[in-house]
């Protein structure tokens, strides 16, 4: 049962994270301050993208949710080998997402995406551990790259 509602809440997190602001180690004052800007105005940096790109990044980023949404489904049940596919395949550093990152002008944007990327890969490994908590411990820090880069970055 508390494993279900760390799930749930971690989902309602990373909805949130389109909206609210929260970063790795966060203060309550800080999370008050950016939550007041963005109610006046986005004053996230923007990456200043073509059209094209714009949904080229959209479709990478809602395949990265689902990513996101089947490692969790996997671990409920204990699909540990499965999962570490999907965090490697999806989520980590592969060639593709290598060329996509370094296709961003802003160096910021394109060191927290690789960092990302990164972070996807050792979960793919911490993964194969078979170990729930270590394996949800590591999701929770590359879902804490989804909310950094999007409480900074807008398109
Ligand atoms: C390095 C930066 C970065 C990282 C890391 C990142 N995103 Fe994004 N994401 C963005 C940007 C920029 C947008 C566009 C936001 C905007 O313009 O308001 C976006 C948009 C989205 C959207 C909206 C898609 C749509 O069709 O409207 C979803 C869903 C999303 N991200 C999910 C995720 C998830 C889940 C993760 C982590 C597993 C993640 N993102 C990691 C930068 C990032």
């Amino acid at each position: 049962m508390k494993q279900v509602s760390v799930l749930t809440m971690m989902l309602i997190f990373i909805g949130m994270a389109q909206v609210s602001y929260a970063d790795n180690n966060g203060s309550m004052e800080q999370m008050k301050h950016h939550n007041m800007k963005h109610s006046m105005n986005d004053e996230r940096i923007s990456l200043g993208l073509s059209p094209k790109m714009k949904q080229h990044q959209l479709a990478n980023m809602r395949s990265h949710l689902e990513a996101v949404q089947a490692i969790i489904s996997l671990i409920a049940e204990k699909e540990f080998e499965k999962a570490s596919e999907v965090a490697h395949s999806k989520l980590g550093l592969t060639e593709e997402m290598q060329k996509m990152c370094n296709m961003f002008k802003n160096d910021d944007f394109k060191f927290l995406g690789l960092a990302f990327h990164k972070s996807g890969d050792v979960l793919g490994e911490t993964l194969k551990s078979k170990d729930t908590h270590k394996s949800l411990r590591a999701l929770q820090t590359t879902v804490g790259y989804c909310v950094q880069c999007h409480a900074t970055f807008r398109q």
